[in-house]
């Protein structure tokens, strides 16, 4: 069997892969009912928030699509982008709010104050919104300060932490995040199939002041109305929720920050590999990911390798957009991924520098 070092969906526990064959029941009942007041409190603590936290049938770009159709029409908003998913959350705020302006950096740089200042300054937007980790190249970026200088400028802050939540810190309430979107196959080690809006009491009352929302399906002041029943307003993805559940108790078990740092000693152990290998990591200094590592190997090795690692049953990422075909990713995202990391370096380790050298030859 193939080991997957992805960014999602990531492997999951075998007692999550069995949770997901509970019963199917009606959402209109008290079994659900319960499983989603469970799955509830227990996102709201690995968001690091006592506001909402709705569940969407979906994958992450639905939350994020969620979040920029309710929170974003007819507000100054503008995006900092740094790779392929800032630029995709920012397209999808585009289709509800043209006027949405995007800051943009070259990839593998991150985002912080220092780079962000300026803009925020002179176009003093109603909400800053950003990607806390870019997946396409394995950057993390300086949430809770650009967070905090963006209140201090009175905008509030929206976030992607779909490849971030419960693998690196992510505290919302203390660093003044007012809403925040992820899903629940990636660090949070659940399968596929819900994606997560938080909102703190100043972003709902952002969306309630709304005449119009310019969604039906996605409509978060529906979604609240259910929420306080604790229902989803529309049939959710039951073996997801089961799945939930047990990824969510088994983060507790573990600890959230236990989780975070299992994430860094992970990345550690991938950083430490590419760089024995000969590798760069593409990431800039001081911003690497703890749940992604990029590398541009030379693009005549890039297939050879990613072939040669998956002969030895490791699966590991190409590069996406501008960098398909000149990329690699290994993915250390979800307690399987990061518990099984050193069998993934040994193997890279083996391809780069021994037995394999004519497979590198493209
Ligand atoms: C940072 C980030 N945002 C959004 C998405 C989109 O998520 P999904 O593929 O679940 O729709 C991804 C997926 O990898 C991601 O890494």
């Amino acid at each position: 069997m193939s080991q997957w070092f992805v960014p999602g969906p990531v492997p999951v526990s075998e007692k999550t892969q069995n949770a997901c064959a509970g019963e199917m029941v009606s959402h209109r009942s008290t079994p659900f009912r319960e499983l989603y007041a469970e799955c509830t409190q227990r996102l709201q603590r690995v968001f690091g928030t006592s506001g909402y936290v709705f569940s969407i049938t979906g994958s992450g770009t639905l939350a994020n699509e969620a979040a920029v159709a309710n929170l974003l029409p007819n507000t100054k908003a503008l995006f900092l982008v740094n790779g392929e998913f800032g630029e995709r959350f920012y397209q999808a705020a585009k289709i509800y709010n043209p006027d949405a302006q995007a800051f943009t950096i070259e990839d593998g740089l991150g985002l912080n104050v220092e780079r962000v200042k300026d803009v925020i300054d002179a176009q003093m937007p109603q909400w800053v919104c950003l990607v806390q980790n870019e997946t396409a190249t394995g950057v993390t970026n300086d949430v809770k300060g650009i967070a905090a200088y963006a209140k201090s400028k009175g905008a509030k802050v929206l976030v992607d932490a779909v490849s971030s939540l419960g693998g690196i810190e992510f505290r919302m309430d203390e660093w003044g995040v007012d809403a925040c979107t992820s899903a629940s196959q990636k660090s949070l080690g659940a399968p596929p199939g819900l994606a997560f809006v938080a909102l703190n009491e100043a972003a709902m009352a952002h969306i309630e002041a709304q005449q119009r929302i310019p969604t039906y399906g996605l409509n978060l002041k529906t979604y609240k109305k259910f929420h306080l029943k604790n229902e989803t307003p529309y049939t959710p993805c039951l073996p997801t929720f089961y799945g939930l559940r047990q990824a969510l108790r088994e983060l507790e078990a573990d600890g959230l920050e236990n989780r975070w740092r299992m994430h860094a000693d992970a990345a550690q152990l991938a950083r430490t590999a590419i760089a024995e290998c000969g590798f760069e990591n593409f990431a800039e200094d001081g911003f690497e990911s703890d749940t992604i590592t990029a590398f541009l190997p030379g693009d005549a090795r890039v297939e050879a390798i990613k072939k040669a690692m998956a002969s030895k049953g490791i699966q590991i990422a190409g590069g996406q957009g501008k960098w398909k075909g000149k990329m690699l990713r290994i993915a250390h995202i979800g307690p399987e991924e990061t518990r099984h990391m050193d069998a993934c370096v040994t193997a890279l380790r083996n391809v780069v520098q021994n037995a394999q050298a004519e497979v590198l030859v493209a």
